[in-house]
């Protein structure tokens, strides 16, 4: 595994990939864990060269604090990517990624206003400017990204699409730990009593899906299943709690299968997302490192 840390020379050795065989990109910020890990594999086995980069993105933290204390692990993310079959490692640098005069944005209208984004100011295009920078910088056949983050999957999947980038969103399964919560790098953060609290959200995805296996289509009671799952584990309400298009994110008045649960709500010193696509299985348990 080579780890480069220019931009100009992770281009110039992704493009010599590509003319080699195809290449496949997983961007993260890096803290990795068997989530990302799971990402790597698959991109491991659809492609001749595997790509990670790793930028903990400042565009896209809406709270300064939160990008300060984000888990910075460099040397483990390394050893881990290692034993992944990662080929190229990219830790790229804040100069070098925003120099002095950056202006550019990516935003998309209706989109990034809503979930997440309604509770992240511009989060979302601190995501989309980030990932369009990366794919620049990669060139891959294919970039893979978790559903854990189903709505920056849809906005990525419109990124693609809308500026005609030449390549392929693999859109890859939440894994969870043993009690069903999806993991996540912020998951350090979490105190137990957090974490009990935390796992409500999965019990509420289950709730749900329950209902809608049992025949239940419409959102406004899957919605309310999820509701008092949550209101009864969480200490307090949610963020926000919907059925929404897996397309456009609009909320459902009758959901079909497919479309998706989303489920949101602060825990202790985190915010916690999490999702289920109605009609089908509730993500792996991630095996133990
Ligand atoms: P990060 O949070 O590091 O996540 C990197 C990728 O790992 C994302 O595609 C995310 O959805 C995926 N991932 C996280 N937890 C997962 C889990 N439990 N199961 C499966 N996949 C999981 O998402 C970002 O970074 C950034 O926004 C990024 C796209 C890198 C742009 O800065």
């Amino acid at each position: 595994m080579r780890i480069l840390r220019g931009v100009a020379e992770s281009q110039a050795a992704c493009r010599e990939a590509a003319r080699r065989g195809s290449v496949g990109c997983v961007p993260t910020m890096g803290a990795l864990h068997a989530g990302h890990l799971s990402l790597v594999a698959r991109a491991r086995a659809e492609n001749d060269t595997v790509v990670v980069t790793l930028f903990v993105n400042p565009l896209q933290f809406d709270e300064s604090a939160d990008f300060a204390r984000y888990p910075r692990t460099e040397e483990a993310d390394a050893r881990l990517l290692l034993g992944a079959g990662c080929d190229l490692l990219l830790v790229l640098r804040q100069e070098e990624m925003y120099p002095p005069g950056f202006a550019t944005r990516i935003d998309q209208a209706s989109l990034t206003g809503v979930l997440e984004g309604a509770a992240r100011p511009g989060h979302f295009a601190g995501v989309l400017t980030v990932v369009a920078k990366l794919l620049a910088i990669t060139q891959p056949a294919r970039a893979y990204f978790g559903r854990k983050d189903f709505q920056q999957t849809v906005l990525v999947r419109r990124l693609v699409a809308d500026l005609n980038l030449p390549l392929q969103v693999v859109v890859c399964d939440t894994l969870r730990d043993k009690d069903g919560l999806a993991l996540s790098s912020r998951n350090v953060f979490l105190s137990p009593a957090d974490r009990a609290r935390g796992l409500s959200l999965a019990a509420a995805l289950a709730a749900a899906e329950d209902a809608f296996e049992k025949g239940q289509r419409d959102s406004a009671a899957l919605v309310a299943v999820l509701q008092s799952v949550l209101s009864a584990g969480l200490d307090g309400a949610p963020d926000y709690a919907a059925v929404v298009d897996p397309d456009d994110l609009s909320p459902r008045a009758v959901a079909r299968p497919g479309d998706v649960a989303v489920v949101a709500a602060r825990v202790g010193p985190v915010r916690l997302i999490d999702n289920h696509v109605l009609g089908g299985r509730i993500g792996p348990i991630a095996p133990k490192p």
